[in-house]
């Protein structure tokens, strides 16, 4: 196990953003480079989690009270830190994970109304304020984000993988989590970097890979400098 910690780096934005394409970019860009990178997701990224995931998603999944939706949210993230993101961080990797818990406080806190405050009093006890050492905000438009997600989940087979519940949401929902997420990078502008994602997906890419070459590059000097002393 190699003693240097590695990176922790999360996606988030609103469904249909092209997080997934953009992390799947970086992911390739960093191998190149000789990064050992480990790719996941929430909710899901273990057997577990992606259980709990199928729970959530599900249109079929009817009256879930936001708080036990919080609560899933939660449990998937415990198991996945325990089981996948720490392993990985000790063993010097960079692990890329599509949404964390700014996920839960732009769609549970934000979205459904719950507040911030639960949210983080959560991620305090179940995660032990776990924080990504980078997180991209793929800003978009709400109205063109949520009509790609849901055209998307359309071309899917709907009894096999029905992912579609949160995409049933209304505007003034998505526009909660978009002004959540906003809120969030203004509270934490040292760990969150908002890119706008309304471009073509080569452009975002190349403001991505500037920000997190810029990140890694900053440590990596100041790792030396340490080392030196
Ligand atoms: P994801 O697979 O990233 O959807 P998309 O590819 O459409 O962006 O995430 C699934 C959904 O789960 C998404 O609608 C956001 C929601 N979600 C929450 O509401 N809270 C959370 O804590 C997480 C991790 C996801």
């Amino acid at each position: 196990m190699s003693s240097q910690r590695g990176k922790f780096i999360t996606f988030e934005g609103l469904d249909g953003c092209g997080k997934s394409t953009q992390l799947e970019l970086l992911a390739d860009e960093l191998r190149k480079q000789g990064h050992a990178v480990v790719v996941t997701r929430e909710p899901g990224g273990t057997d577990t989690g992606e259980k709990i995931r199928r729970l959530l998603l599900d249109t079929r999944t009817s009256g879930l009270a936001p708080m036990a939706e919080l609560g899933l949210m939660f449990a998937s993230r415990a198991q996945h830190i325990h089981e996948v993101i720490l392993p990985g961080l000790n063993a010097g990797r960079i692990v890329l994970c599509d949404r964390f818990t700014d996920s839960s406080e732009a769609y549970q806190g934000g979205g459904r109304k719950l507040g911030s405050k639960v949210v983080l009093e959560l991620h305090r006890v179940l995660c032990g304020d776990m924080k990504p050492d980078l997180t991209i905000l793929m800003d978009s438009d709400v109205a063109a984000s949520v009509e790609r997600a849901r055209r998307r989940n359309r071309g899917r087979d709907s009894s096999e993988n029905d992912e579609g519940r949160f995409e049933k949401e209304n505007r003034a929902f998505f526009t909660r989590v978009r002004n959540t997420y906003l809120e969030i990078a203004n509270r934490e502008p040292e760990r969150v970097m908002v890119v706008d994602a309304r471009g073509t997906p080569a452009k975002t890419h190349a403001k991505i890979l500037q920000v997190v070459s810029k990140k890694l590059t900053i440590e990596t000097s100041s790792r030396k400098a340490n080392n030196g002393r």
